[in-house]
Formats: C-alpha cells, structure tokens, sequence
C-alpha cells in the first residue's frame, strides 16, 4: 500500500448522521422465482435511493440465487444470512457458520431473532457467540432484542432489553464497533400491533444510551414489528430510529420498494 494515501476511515465520523437501514427478513419464505423478482425490486428501490442502505436475509438455500441476482457484494443491497453457529465449524446437525454465510456473499447476519431465541431455545449467551463469530468472519451482526407482552406489562421491558444488549455488546471483543441492533417487541412481530413511534424512541433512547457508553455511535439501531407502509413515517420520525428491519410486507415487492422510498425521506430530512 502507499503510505502517503490515507487509510479510508473504517467509520463515518461520529457527528455524521448514521445511513438508514432497510433490512428485510424473508424468514422461511420465498421459492427461487419470487426471490429473483425481490432481489431485483430491492436492486431498484436501493438505487433510487442512494441515501439509504438496503438488506435483504433470505433462508440459506436462496442465497446464492439472491448473490447471483444482486451482482457485486459491493452493490447497493447487502446480503445477509438469517442466523450463525457461534462455532466456526463440527457436528452442529442444521448449523450454519459465519464463514459458509461470508462465501456465500454475505456482510451480514441476523443474530438473536427472536424466533430463533425461542424456537431454537437460543440464549443471551448463544446470541454474544453467535455475534463474535460473525465479527471473526468479517460479517456485521445485526443483534435482534425486544420484550414480551408478559415482560411489558410487567414493566420489565427495560431491563429485558438492557440485559440482552448487555450480555452481547459488553462482551464482544470489539465493543459495539461493526454491529447494528434492532430492538423487536415479540408482541409486535407479524401480529399487525406495533409499538407505538413514543414506545419505540423510548426503547431506542435506553438502548442508545448503552451502546454509546461502549463506543457504538456508528451502530444503527432499527424499529421492527409489523412495520408497514402506512406506518413507517412515524416509526422514522422518531429520534434515534436508524432504519427498520421488516418481516411480512419485505415479501412483497411494491411494499419494500415504499419502505425503502420512505427511509429515503426521512433521510432527506435528517440532513443537516
Ligand atoms: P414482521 O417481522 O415485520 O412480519 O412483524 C419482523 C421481524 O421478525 O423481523
């Protein structure tokens, strides 16, 4: 390398306001054709909005069809694996690495689903290692935690979030550098409810608060619930709402392509 050339900084600085992230979490959905035609309507939609950064999580046996469909690991859309074994490799029946989604065309992986939390019974710890491999393999986790209905009304739901970032951010090896979060209330996903935009900026003050003490001010922290066209604008106008990280309505073209305009607005309004 020529050491007169500066390093690029690995970061925007600081005090640039953090790109928005539209992510779509396709979960075990999708055949190769509507993987095509998502791919290529996310190719567009992130073109058209240079501002925004979009995302897509498809199931494992599509990835390769989404890479091929997307173009360059560079391109506009990010590609992103649904969940990664903390180990690198052995006898994990049904396991998936960090380094397998990295050939694959990944930069990024969803860790700690709440789904994956409960219905592969993984816990805080599960979720930090999963984390930490992904970081090992040059893949930026996006670290999914949110509250129960029961946690909520118990008036817990602070501490549950707390705890889950926590136990992930507090121990990785390089802070909270190179991750993203996306605070999901479990109520909220896929049952049409969503918290309220005052619930969400609430969430996302607490968990903001944790990740800058640990140096995180580049890490995006993303709404996720049943999010929508019709209700995206007021998730975005909260403070401290970086993006979304979107289930249901990432399946279907038109709706994603509206998602990803309406990140654009509101980025357009954050600007200083
Ligand atoms: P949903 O899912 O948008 O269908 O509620 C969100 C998620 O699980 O990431």
């Amino acid at each position: 390398m020529d050491p007169t050339v500066p390093a690029a900084p690995r970061h925007p600085s600081p005090s640039a306001p953090r790109r928005p992230l539209v992510a779509g979490n396709w979960k075990m959905n999708g055949t190769r054709p509507l993987a095509r035609t998502l791919a290529h309507a996310a190719l567009a939609a992130a073109r058209a909005s240079l501002d925004v950064d979009v995302a897509v999580f498809p199931p494992y046996p599509l990835l390769p069809y989404v890479a091929e469909a997307l173009g360059s690991p560079d391109g506009p859309v990010a590609l992103g694996g649904q969940a990664c074994h903390a180990d690198a490799k052995g006898a994990h029946t049904s396991g998936v690495s960090a380094s397998m989604l990295a050939e694959a065309g990944c930069t990024l992986v969803l860790c700690g689903h709440s789904e994956v939390r409960t219905e592969c019974g993984q816990g805080d710890e599960g979720v930090r290692g999963s984390a930490a491999a992904a970081l090992d393999a040059g893949l930026r986790p996006l670290v999914c935690v949110g509250e129960t209905r029961a946690e909520r009304d118990a008036g817990r739901a602070r501490e549950v979030l707390e705890r889950q970032l926590d136990a992930v951010v507090l121990r990785l090896p390089r802070g909270a550098d190179g991750i993203d979060v996306a605070y999901e209330p479990v109520w909220a996903i896929g049952t049409g409810l969503t918290a309220t935009p005052a619930q969400a900026g609430e969430a996302h003050a607490w968990l903001r608060v944790r990740l800058d003490a640990v140096r995180g001010e580049r890490a995006r922290i993303l709404y996720g619930g049943s999010v929508a066209p019709a209700n995206i604008g007021g998730f975005l106008s909260v403070p401290g709402v970086d993006g979304v990280l979107v289930g249901g309505q990432s399946l279907d073209p038109a709706a994603f392509t509206s998602l990803v305009e309406a990140a654009r607005h509101a980025a357009a309004r954050r600007r200083p």
